[in-house]
């Protein structure tokens, strides 16, 4: 690992504020989509954190070559970003640190991964590592994943998604935050290809429950495993560090993998315009045709029944007082938050 732990630590200072210096002008932005004010329950908190030496100098030296902010305004050309036209794209959603991640693009250097995250030392630990391996394949996504699936990739653009222990939000009250969710896959399927793998693993059993729940009640995804449960976990997908400290602490590791099925079709596609300053955006839309070719209406929305039926997953109507409280909350309470939210 490139990470220098002995170097002096730094903070990566909001670019909010008006006197405030982002630490890092050409680097990722705090807060790239202007979230804060979106009002939308995330399943994350802020984790700018302490960014050690070797993190800041590869942020400084990579991010412009490698790296993007979510800000949510332009539609992501992946043939483009990862100068070949031909390569499958994986989105890699909460990576972390980020060593699983180049452990993964090292060994498949066909596959272009696109790795998203909020937390800033890990992203300049993945560019550090991306640069010591010599992996052409990694691109670092600044931002909330949600925002990228929803306004920045074209529908069908992703060959795959892996969520490796996402947040498991273990209190009752916070379970809303949880990222697999039924909005979340009816928004994923949109992004991923027919026959795309969807990966999650967790080692909060109850959240492995949920997901096996909500990903199996799913139109949109079809398990891999005949017996419809978990799977064997697959030789390609390395020891994660959260998955360490959950294996330390005795916890279960479950393995999801599911493909996106075949006959939900992408009707409709999210318009380059989407803007996070003009109300919601033309949203992703997918029509589900039954083996009896029955559309599924509710994948066929227009933006207005989806805001009404995914609120977690599109912009809250603006002014609601729950979910202001929510963001407020969540912003004094969690500025500069380092550590895992929750971790059971
Ligand atoms: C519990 S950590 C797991 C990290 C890594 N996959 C591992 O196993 O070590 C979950 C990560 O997901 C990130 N995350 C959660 N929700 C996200 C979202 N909507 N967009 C981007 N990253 C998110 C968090 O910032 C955090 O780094």
């Amino acid at each position: 690992m490139s990470e220098n732990h002995t170097a002096p630590q730094q903070h990566a200072q909001p670019a909010t504020g008006a006197s405030r210096v982002p630490r890092f002008p050409d680097g990722p932005a705090a807060d790239p989509a202007g979230s804060h004010h979106e009002r939308r329950i995330r399943s994350f908190r802020p984790r700018r954190g302490r960014v050690t030496a070797g993190q800041g100098e590869a942020l400084r030296r990579l991010w412009p070559r490698w790296g993007f902010d979510i800000d949510g305004l332009h539609r992501i050309d992946l043939g483009e970003l990862f100068g070949d036209t031909e390569l499958p794209v994986v989105l890699e959603i909460g990576f972390g640190m980020g060593e699983a991640t180049a452990q993964m693009a090292a060994a498949d250097p066909g596959t272009g991964i696109l790795a998203a995250d909020v937390h800033t030392p890990g992203q300049g630990t993945l560019l550090a590592l991306a640069e010591s391996e010599g992996l052409s394949n990694v691109r670092v996504a600044n931002g909330d994943a949600i925002i990228l699936l929803r306004e920045m990739l074209a529908p069908a653009s992703l060959s795959g998604l892996r969520v490796y222990f996402p947040d498991p939000w273990p209190k009752k009250r916070h379970h809303k935050r949880r990222l697999i969710q039924p909005e979340f896959l009816a928004l994923a399927a949109t992004r991923l290809r027919p026959g795309a793998l969807l990966h999650c693993a967790t080692d909060w059993e109850p959240y492995a429950e949920q997901m096996l729940e909500v990903l199996t009640a799913s139109p949109y995804f079809e398990n891999t495993q005949p017996d419809g449960g978990y799977a064997p976990r697959p030789d390609f997908r390395p020891l994660t560090r959260f998955e360490g400290q959950g294996i330390d602490k005795g916890h279960p590791v479950h393995d999801l993998l599911f493909r996106r099925a075949h006959g939900v079709e992408v009707t409709e596609s999210i318009g380059a315009h989407a803007t996070r300053a003009g109300g919601n955006p033309t949203p992703p839309a997918a029509a589900h045709t039954t083996p009896a070719g029955r559309t599924d209406v509710e994948a066929g929305r227009t933006a207005a029944e989806t805001e009404r039926v995914a609120p977690d997953v599109r912009r809250p109507a603006a002014g609601s007082a729950a979910t202001g409280r929510e963001a407020r909350r969540t912003e004094r309470l969690h500025p500069d938050a380092q550590d895992h939210p929750a971790r059971p």
